[in-house]
């Protein structure tokens, strides 16, 4: 990846910039349940304001597709950012026009300003040009520090970068640097740990670490279609049928790259998705009738254990089992608990690893922790991603 301008690199005394945060957070009842997205930017904030910028930000929320829903707009974002920084947050209902226009320009230096969901604007997603050269006419700079949407070419993320400067965010750059390091420069030997329900939605990146990584644990509901694919039935268990070729030809690929591929030796298996449901540990070729699998087994978490201990970088993306449904996120947890508790470097891409890890109070042992979803992946597949392709090089 070219290098990229940021903050540090661009004069901003007093300049009125323009702020894309990925300020899209779970809300419970009106009010902000995680508030990690917004902790994440206010290195960035806090060095805007100390030189004086006024700020104006933008983030979606949700996705409301181009119409004002109430209960996605940004007040609470505001609320709950204003006492984070310990000052006022003014949040206007608009994200462009006239009324936008005349806030900003009461902008005192230090001052903040944070416009309504953009996405309730049609021409966010569908980046049309008049609306992000409508976002970008207030102000001095862009500074996109929104890495968990910059796989999205939307007029906040790419188009307004045609009308102002566009440089990056501290968060941004960190995200970039970080999630490169086991791209450009990995320590040995090198683990990644993939999960999730779906295989399609991480082909690309598990052939990206076949290349890369000396070992690949696979859990989750995709490991059951590569257990499928090597012949076994699994019972009522969920897996994509018709990527069955596909995990197939990973596996002789795996065999090809000298990348270890690991898949789970015995499994939690449930008559149903719920909790309490009756559940007990079987071999994959044990599983039949309506059990489904649900969870990695006991054999397999000491398993993926052992290879984490022996690495020197670990990353990991996508719980190993049906995490939402409690018991069966005691996988995810004892490994997520054994990646802590090693010496290696490690590197999580978001989503509910991040839940996990948070409630058995073990961020603090984790290298680096990206706030991207969909974009760390899209990351490691090496794909352009149009929010960090639209900042100026340095
Ligand atoms: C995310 O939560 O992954 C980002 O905010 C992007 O959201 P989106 O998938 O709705 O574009």
């Amino acid at each position: 990846m070219r290098q990229k301008k940021s903050i540090e690199d661009i004069d901003l005394q007093e300049k009125l910039v323009l702020v894309r945060a990925d300020f899209n957070v779970p809300l419970d009842d009106g009010r902000v349940r995680d508030d990690a997205r917004i902790r994440a930017v206010l290195p960035t904030l806090e060095y805007l304001l100390a030189r004086g910028a006024r700020l104006v930000l933008a983030s979606h929320l949700g996705r409301p597709k181009g119409r004002s829903v109430p209960g996605l707009k940004m007040d609470p974002v505001a609320e709950r950012l204003g006492e984070l920084l310990g000052k006022p947050v003014q949040k206007i209902d608009r994200v462009v026009g006239p009324e936008v226009l005349s806030a900003v320009k009461e902008l005192g230096s230090g001052e903040i300003l944070l416009l309504e969901n953009l996405r309730f604007e049609k021409g966010e997603e569908s980046n049309d040009r008049d609306f992000a050269r409508q976002l970008a006419e207030p102000v001095d700079i862009f500074v996109n520090d929104a890495f968990g949407t910059a796989h999205r070419a939307h007029a906040s993320t790419a188009g307004v970068a045609e009308f102002v400067p566009a440089v990056a965010g501290l968060l941004m750059k960190k995200e970039i640097e970080e999630l490169s390091r086991c791209l450009e420069n990995p320590q040995r030997p090198l683990t990644a740990i993939l999960g999730g329900a779906k295989v399609s939605d991480k082909i690309n990146v598990m052939k990206r670490f076949l290349q890369l990584a000396d070992h690949l644990l696979i859990g989750g509901g995709m490991a059951n279609t590569f257990l499928a694919a090597l012949g076994y039935s699994l019972g009522s268990s969920f897996y994509e049928k018709d990527l069955l070729d596909k995990a197939s030809s990973i596996i002789r690929e795996s065999e090809e790259s000298g990348c270890r591929l690991v898949l789970p030796t015995d499994l939690v298996v449930a008559r149903e998705l719920e909790p309490g449901s009756d559940s007990k540990v079987l071999k994959p070729e044990d599983i039949d009738g309506d059990w489904k699998a649900v969870d990695i087994g006991p054999e397999t978490v000491k398993d993926f254990g052992t290879f984490i201990s022996r690495s020197a970088m670990i990353v990991w993306n996508g719980p190993l089992g049906v995490f939402e449904v409690p018991p069966f996120d005691q996988g995810t947890r004892q490994v997520a608990g054994e990646m802590a508790a090693s010496e290696a470097y490690s590197i999580v891409g978001g989503g509910d690893l991040v839940a996990a890890l948070e409630a058995l109070g073990l961020t603090g042992n984790i290298g680096f922790i990206s706030t991207g979803g969909g974009a760390t992946l899209e990351f490691w597949e090496g794909k352009d991603l149009p929010g960090i392709q639209a900042l100026q090089d340095k």
